[in-house]
């Protein structure tokens, strides 16, 4: 599914060059179930937003489902981040004055849904994270694990194959943290393919697969048993 050949990312900030990815290489695939970790500054987002195609690598090739992401224009990478991707980030980064289901529907907008599929949608996402009881709340009405379980219902909402998380729990405590965890392993079992940053040893470590990143290299990426 994601093919990373030798990824490069300099970021150039006055005449100060810093690497932030260097020589990575690494294959995902299908179904795999990620964690990856590393100290602050090691490149995790980096690397996710490449794979998310939110970022452009500056050296080596990309290739999602055997497709270089280099040659794929602007209205592909689109569809692309709509369709294929579900993002999940440590902030929610839900539109704070629309309610819980019109969050879960901005996705299903740009897909060009109509407002009955929408809606059915909607519905059986707030079931799928146990918010029905919430669909009209405002994210300043919601606790921190509503919010993100509202941020995964939309992640959902165009039934993407593969779900990239930053730092899903970082702003939950670990009682509410471990029920998105839980939730992240249903969406595992459902067959999705999911990428979790993670500072959580105790959650990367429920997790069949962990990659270690450190100075903007893969250190380590290793399956154990779960
Ligand atoms: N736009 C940018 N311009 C310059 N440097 C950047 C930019 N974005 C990130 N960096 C640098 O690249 C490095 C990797 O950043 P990245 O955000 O990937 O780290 P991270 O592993 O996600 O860290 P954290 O755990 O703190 O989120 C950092 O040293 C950061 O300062
Ligand atoms: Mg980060």
């Amino acid at each position: 599914m994601i093919k990373l050949q030798n990824i490069s990312k300099q970021y150039i900030t006055g005449s100060v060059k810093f690497d932030a990815l260097l020589e990575i290489n690494l294959e995902i695939k299908e179904r795999d179930f990620c964690a990856v970790v590393g100290p602050s500054g090691s490149g995790k987002s980096t690397l996710m937003n490449i794979i998310g195609c939110l970022d452009i690598p500056t050296g080596g090739e990309y290739y999602l489902d055997n497709k270089p992401v280099s040659s794929l224009s602007a209205d592909e990478l689109a569809d692309i981040r709509n369709r294929k991707i579900g993002f999940v980030f440590q902030a929610f980064n839900l539109l704070p004055y629309a309610t819980a289901e019109e969050n879960i529907e901005v996705p299903l907008l740009f897909a060009g849904h109509s407002r009955k599929k929408r809606l059915e949608r909607v519905k059986y996402l707030l079931e799928k994270v146990g918010l029905q009881d919430k669909a009209l709340n405002k994210p300043t009405e919601m606790s921190g694990g509503e919010m993100q379980r509202v941020a995964i219902a939309r992640a959902l909402a165009n039934d993407p194959p593969l779900i990239l998380a930053d730092e899903p729990t970082g702003n939950l405590d670990s009682k509410t943290g471990e029920s998105i965890v839980r939730l992240f392993h249903e969406l595992s079992a459902e067959g999705r393919t999911l990428l979790v940053i993670t500072h959580d040893p105790n959650i990367a470590s429920q997790m069949p697969r962990i990659i270690h990143m450190q100075d903007g290299r893969i250190v380590n990426s290793h399956a154990h048993a779960a």
